[in-house]
């Protein structure tokens, strides 16, 4: 159990002891130093109840907790706070240099994340829900939750009536499919100006939809494509989606007539204008007017809600989600809501958790959506190549003295990470800046900062000529800046866990970068090679590297052993 946890349960116990039961001690890292460790402050609501003051409340909770061998410290502090400090030797036997409890117990956890459309090249805009997405996966799978990735693509829709028609007049092998981003501006141009090729076009769609063998296998043919493209993003990325993860909006089809039939079964949807809407009071619009979920239009075509249903069945009754976190930007909120409010009046959500964790826009310098220097666009590939390519110079500047394949590595490992981490350290839900500048720094909250501090360790090994895979055992604490080292390795395992309940990733950056500023503090101030404490002090830094490496590898961010 966390630190933060089992303090959490001492307290509680000694409050209901003192008669103030099932009073929450929320226990928190303290707001300021000479608070000690962690701050409690649950005698405040808890007196009121009570009739009598917080600080003799907190005093009793003080007397009759037991933090024996948890806690070095503990009293009253201000009107009623509990300050706690906690024990050297529990620190440092609770070490585990990046290695977690397993919480998750193997409960499922659905993420839908990535999700690009299909019938263009991945696009600037799928960055975000990618890196979060993959975070997530990550974080969740080490506190051992059984994850799911399903990459809900986009590759079904009247888009793809056009597509398909174009592919067609230029035959499947043709060239023209090497550049998707051309092919599909082509096509857009031709449905736009040829009436004879947009009647083509849909025509295309109805032999979709009516399930036309030739027509399919044109249409998966530039799925695959595309497809291809996605996986090229995803490993340049270092993102663990494969193509067994993607369960796209089409592999939903055969489910859409079952879904509407059940909905009406179940007096859920109406006729409107020929179409089946859900009417659902909560979802009002500004005219007072009840904002209807279309389930099917009027031509009998399926939408984008209709395949959400059915997803939500299959990811609660098929694979048995225990929660499902829709990873999907902000603008899509009402759908969320919309969705699982009908999902829950139709018994899909099955007690399931259902989860949209919005995200706000990339924005340029300028204030508007960010456009790469490539031409002005929006390919993602291009994003990433000009990353690697920054990365490139800044190192090279920084050490001149890297090999050539070893800058290679170096750049990618700064390029990719820098991106990723400027994304999840940003609170997720606001729109947020791309700043190249600010991302490339060595200074501040930035991947290459963090990932310097871990390469400074290992040179600090080499130094030493230390193998830092034998540095074990317990080490014994004596300088306050090693306490606070300590403490702070120790909250690895319930800052995952804050990031796992909230799906809130900048949380674990927070968290790395104060790891790296008490790291500094403590070396800045302890002398580790040549000291009397030299093996307490490098176990001290092989705890402060593991975690470093593996917290930003749950990021999805690459270290270097030098830099
Ligand atoms: N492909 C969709 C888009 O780009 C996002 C899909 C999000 N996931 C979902 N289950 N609706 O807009």
């Amino acid at each position: 159990m966390n630190v933060k946890t089992l303090l959490g349960e001492r307290l509680q116990a000694a409050l209901a002891q003192a008669g103030a039961a099932g009073a929450p001690p929320i226990v928190g890292p303290a707001t300021r130093p000479e608070f000690g460790d962690y701050q409690a402050n649950g005698a405040l609501a808890a007196a009121k109840r009570l009739s009598t003051s917080p600080w003799e409340l907190a005093q009793r909770v003080v007397d009759g907790a037991d933090l024996t061998g948890i806690a070095a410290r503990c009293e009253v502090t201000g009107p009623g706070f509990i300050s706690l400090t906690i024990a050297d030797e529990y620190l440092a036997q609770t070490l585990r240099g990046g290695r977690l409890d397993p919480v998750g117990g193997g409960s499922r956890v659905v993420i839908d994340y990535s999700h690009p459309n299909l019938a263009k090249e991945m696009q600037v805009h799928h960055l975000r829900s990618t890196i979060i997405g993959d975070a997530m996966a990550r974080v969740l799978e080490a506190l051992g939750y059984d994850v799911v990735r399903q990459n809900h693509v986009g590759d079904w829709g009247t888009n793809f009536g056009r597509l398909v028609a174009h592919l067609n007049d230029t035959g499947e092998d043709s060239e023209a499919l090497g550049d998707l981003e051309r092919f599909y501006t082509e096509a857009s141009e031709r449905f736009a100006n040829d009436p004879a090729f947009a009647e083509r076009a849909r025509q295309v769609v109805v032999d979709l939809q009516g399930g036309d063998p030739q027509t399919l296998i044109r249409w998966q043919r530039y799925i695959d494509i595309s497809m291809s493209h996605c996986q090229a993003v995803y490993d340049r990325l270092g993102v663990g989606l494969r193509p067994e993860h993607v369960r796209g909006e089409s592999a939903y089809n055969d489910d859409l007539d079952g879904i509407a039939a059940d909905l009406e079964a179940k007096g859920l949807v109406t006729e409107s204008d020929g179409a089946l809407c859900a009417f659902l009071d909560e979802f009002k619009g500004k005219d007072g007017k009840v904002v209807p979920i279309i389930v099917r239009k009027s031509d009998g075509g399926y939408v984008y809600h209709s395949t959400d249903l059915a997803a939500v069945r299959h990811r609660t009754g098929t694979l048995k989600a225990a929660r499902v976190l829709y990873i999907v930007d902000a603008r899509q909120s009402l759908h969320f809501r919309q969705l699982f409010a009908l999902a829950e009046r139709a018994s899909y959500a099955a007690g399931a958790s259902l989860e949209h964790h919005p995200f706000g826009m990339m924005l340029g310098a300028d204030g508007r959506p960010f456009k790469t220097r490539a031409g002005g666009g929006t390919r993602l590939l291009d994003l990433l190549d000009e990353a690697t390519e920054r990365a490139r110079r800044l190192v090279q500047t920084k050490n001149p003295a890297l090999e050539a394949d070893e800058v290679d590595r170096v750049a990618h490992a700064v390029g990719i990470g820098a991106v990723k981490y400027a994304d999840l350290s940003k609170s997720r839900t606001g729109d947020y800046v791309f700043d190249w500048d600010a991302m490339m720094s060595f200074e501040g909250n930035t991947a290459p900062y963090l990932q310097y501090a871990y390469a400074r360790i290992q040179s600090l090994f080499q130094r030493g000529r230390v193998e830092a895979g034998s540095l074990t055992g317990t080490p014994t604490i004596r300088e306050p800046v090693e306490h606070a080292l300590a403490l702070q390795l120790v909250r690895f395992q319930e800052t995952l866990e804050q990031v796992a309940a909230t799906v809130m990733p900048h949380h674990l950056c927070t968290y790395l970068y104060d790891l790296a500023a008490a790291f500094m503090r403590f070396y800045e101030t302890c002398p580790v090679l040549d000291s009397d404490a030299r093996d307490d002090r490098l176990l001290l830094c092989r705890h402060t590297a593991d975690t470093l490496s593996r917290g930003l590898g749950l990021l999805g961010i690459e270290t270097v052993e030098r830099m």
